[in-house]
Parts: structure tokens; sequence; C-alpha cells
């Protein structure tokens, strides 16, 4: 089952997003998207409404900041945080299925999202649809393979992290991405990775969040048990602590 965003899922997500690992990756994300006044941008997923604050800031008055998510728990954090901004636009809905009119938009952007979507094609023909031509669409996931997390039993580290994996549908996305882009009609123009580095232990950090949902979810999965999720937990957090993971990046326009 993969993560809820329910309630108390979406203000885990907004706790998580608001630490400076990943304050610093939206940053990234919104320099390589370049935003510019006036144009019209979607952010599919937008969740608590972090990055759709800062487009309706770099789009302006003029501009639009539209953002979908099908969870109305996420909806509300975001009207909460961008709801009052005048280009924001805030509706419920899926990336399978994009309530916009064909070519309508400048850009789509969408930070960890696709890899909880079941079905890419379907969501990739949607971005191939809404974007203009000349337009761009920007998309972040991580691969969980990209973890690097420092522990004593690393047997029961790979048992956790397989577990973990059930938490959304792709776990390795990003390799797929220009196959998968490409077969939807569009040209890949750049790829990156975007680094989290916690080199020590600070409970403000994305790792050390993240490290306690990842306890509570593998409890009862994978033959693990709650005592196993703890020990997991208290074995990342003794001794040297490190933790390193990459999220991707891809830049993409229509052929
Ligand atoms: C990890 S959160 C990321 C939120 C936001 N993009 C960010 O980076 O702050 C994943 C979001 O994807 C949304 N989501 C899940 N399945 C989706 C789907 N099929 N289409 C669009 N959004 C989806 C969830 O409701 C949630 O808000």
């Amino acid at each position: 089952m993969t993560l809820a965003f329910d309630s108390d899922g979406a203000r885990e997500i907004e706790r998580l997003y608001s630490t400076p690992d990943i304050v610093r990756q939206r940053a990234e994300v919104l320099a390589l998207l370049a935003p510019r006044p006036g144009e019209r941008i979607l952010d599919v997923g937008s969740g608590p409404g972090f990055l759709l604050e800062d487009l309706a800031a770099a789009v302006g008055p003029d501009g639009a900041a539209h953002g979908i998510d099908p969870s109305p728990a996420m909806n509300a954090l975001a009207a909460r945080r961008a709801g009052a901004l005048p280009a924001v636009t805030l509706a419920l809905g899926t990336a399978e299925s994009l309530p916009y009119p064909d070519g309508d938009l400048d850009a789509v952007v969408s930070t960890q999202v696709y890899e909880y979507v079941p079905d890419i094609p379907r969501a990739f023909a949607e971005l191939r649809r809404v974007v203009r031509p000349g337009g761009r669409v920007l998309l972040l996931d991580t691969d969980w393979d990209s973890v690097v997390w420092h522990v004593a039993d690393r047997d029961r580290h790979a048992r956790v992290m397989a577990a973990w994996e059930e938490h959304l549908v792709h776990p390795h996305l990003p390799a797929t991405w220009a196959r998968r882009l490409a077969d939807a009609g569009f040209r890949v123009t750049a790829q990156t990775a975007i680094p989290i580095l916690n080199p020590r232990f600070d409970e403000n950090s994305y790792s050390a969040l993240i490290a306690r949902t990842i306890a509570a979810y593998v409890a009862n999965r994978g033959g693990l048990t709650a005592a196993d999720g703890e020990a997991w937990l208290a074995d990342v957090r003794g001794g040297d602590y490190f933790f390193s993971m990459n999220r991707f990046c891809v830049l993409a326009e229509p052929e």
C-alpha cells in the first residue's frame, strides 16, 4: 500500500518539506525551471503548496500558477499557504486527467509525484497535451537505490529499504524517464541530480524525519515487526551518522 496523503500524511509531508534540505531542493528546481512573469505554469501534485507559492511570486498577477492534487487535505494546506495569491488556482484531480485545454500551459512542473502515479504513459500523454509548443516540463523524483545510510546491521537495513519501496508505485522511475518521455512526444533537454547530504544527525533534517516515517511504515511489512523498525531507527541514529540520497530532475520540451 502506498503512502496515504490524508490529513496526518499531509501534515507529515509539510513538516518534512519545510526542512532546509528540501527548501534548498526547491530553490534548485525553481532555478532550473526559470519561471518568468506572465507565464502560465501548472504544478502537478502540488501537495502543501510550497512550490505553488514560489511559482505565483515568479509569474506575478498577470500569470497563472495552477495546482492540482487528488488529496483534499493537501489542497487545504496549499489553499492556506498560497490560495490568496492572485495567480493561484487549486483543483482536485490527478496527473492522469488534467483539467486544462490543449496547449494551455507554458510549463508544467512536478516534484515527488510521478513516482506515485500508476499509469505513467497516460500521465505523460496528458503532460504532452497541455504544454504548448515551445513550452517545457520539469520533473523531479527519487531513485531509492541512491540512498547511502550508515548502519551497523546492513542485512536488516536492506530488508527495511525493500519494505519501504512499497510506499510508492515506481521506486526507480528516473532511469526510465528519457524513454518514456520520448514515447510521449518530448525531447529531453537536461537531466541533473540534486543531492541531499546529512553528514551529522540533526532532528530538523530530511533524513531524521523520513527515518521516523520509514520505521513506522515498515512495521508488519516484508516480514518485519514494529520492533525491527525501532531497532533500525536506533541503528541509523547510533554511532557515526551519515545519510545521502539523490533527487533526479529532467527537463523536456515537446518535439
Ligand atoms: C510527496 S508529495 C509531494 C508534494 C509536492 N509536489 C511537493 O514536492 O511539495 C506527493 C503528492 O502527490 C500527490 N499525488 C499522489 N498521486 C497522484 C496522482 N495520481 N496525480 C497527482 N498527484 C498525485 C499526493 O496527493 C501528494 O500531494
